[in-house]
């Protein structure tokens, strides 16, 4: 074999390894998969509807949901680590995390991806265009970070 052809060889060889590694770099999972199957248990009161559509919201995105109904879900807040200040309507354990509120689950899917040294995420109150909070005009709103030494960070936002 000539020195040309092996260099042409070599040539080919490099460009089908690098078209091979292009094509299952693109086959890999986006960067923040949803997890799907993972369990979440959600405490809410018997009567809650919107707590109803963000349980649809997150079945939707493929967390597999068990429901439990309580009629006093202060308890269950204050076991969590969910002051008055982060409270909504339902309460999530999911992957040892805390979810108050109508969190969007992409970022449940971004926070068990990254896993940070946090308690859990909160939305406050029931902003208008959260999911299960959809029919009003859509509002501006903070997913908040909170640990266990009372300390709250802007996670992600939405609405803006
Ligand atoms: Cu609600
Ligand atoms: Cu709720």
């Amino acid at each position: 074999m000539t020195m040309k052809k092996s260099l042409l060889l070599l040539t080919v060889a490099a460009v089908i390894l690098t078209g091979v590694l292009y094509v299952n770099r693109r086959s890999e999972p986006a960067a923040v998969a949803l997890p799907t199957g993972t369990e979440m248990v959600v405490y809410k009161s018997p009567t809650c509807g919107c707590c109803e559509l963000w349980i649809d919201h997150a079945e939707e995105a493929g967390f597999t949901v068990v429901t439990e109904d309580v009629i006093d879900l202060r308890p269950v807040k204050a076991e969590n680590g969910v002051t008055p200040e982060l409270a909504s309507c339902h309460t999530a354990i999911v992957g040892g995390y805390v979810i108050e509120g109508h969190v969007p689950a992409d970022v449940i899917a971004q926070l068990l991806e990254e896993r940070p040294d946090i308690r859990g995420l909160a939305v406050p109150g029931m902003p208008a265009g959260s999911p299960g909070m959809e029919g009003g005009t859509p509002e501006p709103y903070d997913v908040v970070a909170f640990d266990r030494d009372g300390n709250t960070s802007v996670y992600a936002s939405r609405g803006e």
